[in-house]
């Protein structure tokens, strides 16, 4: 078993941009529409919601999928071209009905998006407590890669289980509007989060409450982290929130890429970084994306801190990406875009060289 760094095992990754060594791209196949539930409402295109509504309990469209399933086999192949160990997630039967003591659900929903529910943090893996039901056995398709990884050394956890009963969402939810204190469609019955409200630059990692984070969710990874690891919790102007890696993302250090009208303050550790505004994506507004908003361009993956994966119709962030000093190399990815997320959400560095520092004074 390959072991390149200090702590010995095959997980090291402390930030969003150090050398790339190995990461886990995930799958498309028998992704399913979710059981329609009210905390879908909030996060979802508001043109969507019939969509899922009608659809729920069948796969998405077998044209997408492949044409997804081909793009992240190019974006695989890419990877691999330049050395980097890429693994995938196993389809464990998405389309599988389960149910616990309490609630029951008709089917789960992908492993097209390890970011969401996997948490890097030095040489621990953590698997994170995801409040939708249908993401409720997600783990299972990674997790002959999580028993590898442990068998090399790593640390490998789990948040407390919830149990995503009825009190955990709040009743009648109306969302907030915009300029107004996030509101979100969670009650604090339990900590829930989502890895990919999250992202990490050395000693300090900063994240967002959402519609899938709470406040306990965000007690409980700052507790478990401990005095090595310093959490900062933003807001931003986002109603909407889930997943901090369309808003803010910090691409190398001195280098953050933020939407243009979701950042209120800027946090004071950035106040010397070069801030990149995001153009406005190339996407038509008629271009049926499910889940996301289109901002979804602005989702990219560095594999160094001076390379990013961007797709490859999104010129005007190319070109802002490369006034700003950072080389682009592109492939297409509009048929995976449309299932929710892009490259950063499609992926879960494992192993990046490079060692736990502060980047902030
Ligand atoms: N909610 C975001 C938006 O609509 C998409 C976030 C996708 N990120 C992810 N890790 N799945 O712009």
């Amino acid at each position: 078993m390959e072991k390149t760094n200090e702590n010995n095992s095959m997980v090291n990754c402390f930030n969003e941009w150090d050398k790339l060594e190995e990461v886990i791209v995930g799958i498309a196949d028998e992704s399913m529409v979710p059981t329609w539930h009210s905390y879908m409402g909030p996060v979802l295109p508001e043109k969507q919601h019939d969509f899922f509504k009608k659809n729920a309990g069948k796969p998405f469209n077998h044209e997408l999928i492949r044409n997804a399933n081909h793009e992240l086999d190019m974006f695989a192949q890419l990877l691999e071209s330049r050395g980097i160990v890429v693994r995938r997630p196993t389809n464990y039967g998405f389309a599988k009905p389960y149910a616990t003591p309490d609630w029951k659900e008709d089917n789960s929903l992908y492993a097209a998006m390890p970011r969401d529910l996997l948490l890097v943090v030095g040489n621990e893996i953590i698997e994170c407590p995801m409040s939708w039901r249908s993401r409720y056995h997600e783990v299972n398709a990674y997790r002959p890669l999580l028993k590898e990884y442990f068998a090399s050394g790593c640390k490998w956890s789990s948040a407390p289980k919830p149990q995503l009963t009825d009190e955990l969402y709040q009743e009648n939810f109306v969302p907030g509007k915009k300029g107004e204190r996030f509101k979100s469609c969670l009650t604090e019955f339990e900590p829930t989060f989502d890895a990919a409200d999250f992202v990490r630059c050395g000693k300090d990692i900063f994240g967002q409450l959402s519609h899938v984070t709470n406040q306990s969710g965000f007690d409980w990874l700052e507790r478990h982290l401990g005095d090595e690891y310093r959490l900062h919790q933003l807001e931003f102007d986002d109603q909407h929130a889930m997943h901090i890696d369309t808003t803010f993302m910090p691409l190398a250090p001195g280098k953050l890429l933020v939407h243009p009208d979701k950042i209120r303050t800027l946090p004071k550790q950035f106040k010397d970084w070069d801030i990149i505004t995001a153009p406005t994506p190339c996407f038509p507004d008629s271009y049926p994306l499910h889940f996301s908003s289109k901002w979804i361009s602005m989702n990219i993956f560095m594999i160094d801190e001076n390379i990013a994966i961007v797709e490859q119709d999104e010129k005007s962030i190319q070109d802002t990406l490369m006034q700003h000093g950072i080389d682009v190399i592109t492939t297409p990815f509009k048929n995976f875009n449309a299932l929710g997320g892009s490259f950063h959400c499609a992926t879960l560095d494992i192993r990046r060289r490079g060692k736990l520092q502060s980047y902030f004074n």
